[in-house]
């Protein structure tokens, strides 16, 4: 069954964030290298973009390296990043072909110069673009975005550019890396652990959570149409009660 035909098309999630997790514990259960398991996460990448644009959600956000992910061993860093420049160089043409626009969130002067320099490539060919904004966090650390926020807003305060009574949450939106998206409605985490890790704190502060067990490399779009479902499902209250809402 296509559970395409169940999800509401009006009442679609505008920004959908996912934590792809599980890639190690799928290629372990095969009895193969974790490498093996991060290309295989790339064709769930490719689906569930491909199965959001399709839809029509507007902003697809993926958590693909966190700041903690550094400290995993050098070969598996390695693997990853030398992943991304492919991937990258791969599907530039069905980014451009699709209208998709991609982004770029996290500490990015810290990723390899070869890495940086094929995403900046495809951020500018694809700027144009706008059925759907495709956000990678990459070298992406929540408290460290937050951490920058505060002191960019602490120096323009400083040099008499902000008052103090004059910040808001606007103005800190504006200083996120996330200063061009929406607030998350539905984040997703697979492989079954139910944590954030770092990830988009304050830009969660109000979104649904939904986890499940699927390992990343298993991830389908039948996946992300069930997400989609069970958020539709929710009432969404933002602190009234159900009376207001109806
Ligand atoms: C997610 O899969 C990919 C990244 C974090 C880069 P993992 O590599 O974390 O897989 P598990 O959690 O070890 O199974
Ligand atoms: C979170 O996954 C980061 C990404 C998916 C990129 P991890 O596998 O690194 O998270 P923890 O360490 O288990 O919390
Ligand atoms: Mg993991």
């Amino acid at each position: 069954m296509d559970l395409k035909e169940n999800i509401h098309l009006k009442t679609l999630p505008e920004h959908i964030a996912i934590i792809m997790d599980g890639n190690g514990r799928w290629a372990k259960q095969k009895g193969m290298l974790r490498a093996v398991g991060h290309e295989n996460g790339t064709k769930a990448v490719r689906e569930t973009i491909e199965a959001s644009a399709e839809l029509g959600i507007k902003y697809l956000t993926l958590y693909a390296f966190s700041t903690e992910n550094w400290n995993r061993p050098k070969l598996e860093v390695q693997t990853l990043m030398r992943l991304l420049v492919t991937s990258l160089k791969k599907e530039i043409k069905t980014l451009q072909q699709n209208n998709i626009k991609l982004n770029a969130i996290g500490n990015l002067k810290t990723l390899p110069t070869k890495v940086f320099k094929e995403l900046s490539e495809v951020i500018e060919v694809t700027k144009n673009n706008n059925r759907l904004t495709l956000t990678l966090a990459l070298s992406y650390g929540s408290r460290e975005e937050i951490l920058n926020t505060v002191k960019e807003i602490s120096f323009k305060v400083k040099k008499n550019i902000i008052s103090p009574d004059k910040i808001d949450e606007s103005i800190i939106n504006e200083h996120l890396y996330t200063q061009n998206l929406p607030d998350v409605d539905l984040l997703i985490r697979t492989s079954g652990e139910q944590r954030i890790s770092n990830f988009l704190l304050w830009q969660i502060a109000y979104a649904e959570l939904y986890f499940t067990n699927t390992l990343w490399p298993d991830f389908t779009k039948q996946h992300l149409y069930e997400a989609i479902i069970e958020y539709q499902k929710r009432e969404r209250r933002f602190g009234k009660t159900s009376e207001q809402l109806s």
